[in-house]
């Protein structure tokens, strides 16, 4: 997964869950809603946005986002994706539970959730049949 350097952290209207990911050196990564999280907590980071995925929407998570159609008006994607992201490195075949876990509090106005769950079992098993970046 791609990574860049923090430059500048773009806020979002709260509760929509634009989520960049963030990288502590040898630790987890960490879904983070930058729009509430002082630009202090990402000193000497990696962040990951959603352009870090794949500049050319190769990400499984980009196809099966496209394959199954889900965004609507597109405002809370960005979290979603990122959230997913995070959710399959930790949980490489996740169940509708874990799926429903993960993405907690990333809200949805348009009502997509169908969708992602689907996106995200659709990239889930993209990455076991060796379609992962
Ligand atoms: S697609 Fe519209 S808010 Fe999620």
């Amino acid at each position: 997964m791609k990574t860049q350097k923090l430059g500048k952290l773009e806020a979002s209207k709260m509760g929509f869950g634009w989520i960049p990911v963030w990288y502590e050196k040898s630790c987890r990564p960490e879904a983070i809603r930058s729009c509430v999280a002082p630009v202090s907590r990402a000193a000497g980071k990696e962040v990951t946005t959603i352009e870090g995925l794949s500049p050319d929407l190769s990400h499984p998570l980009q196809r099966a986002w496209i394959v199954e159609d889900v965004p609507q008006c597109g405002y809370c994607q960005s979290g979603q994706l990122m959230s997913a992201a995070v959710l399959l490195r930790e949980k490489p075949r996740p169940s509708d539970d874990d799926i429903d876990e993960a993405m907690t509090g990333n809200i949805c106005r348009c009502g997509t959730y169908p969708r992602i769950r689907k996106a995200i079992h659709r990239a889930a098993g993209m990455m076991s049949a060796g379609g992962a970046k």
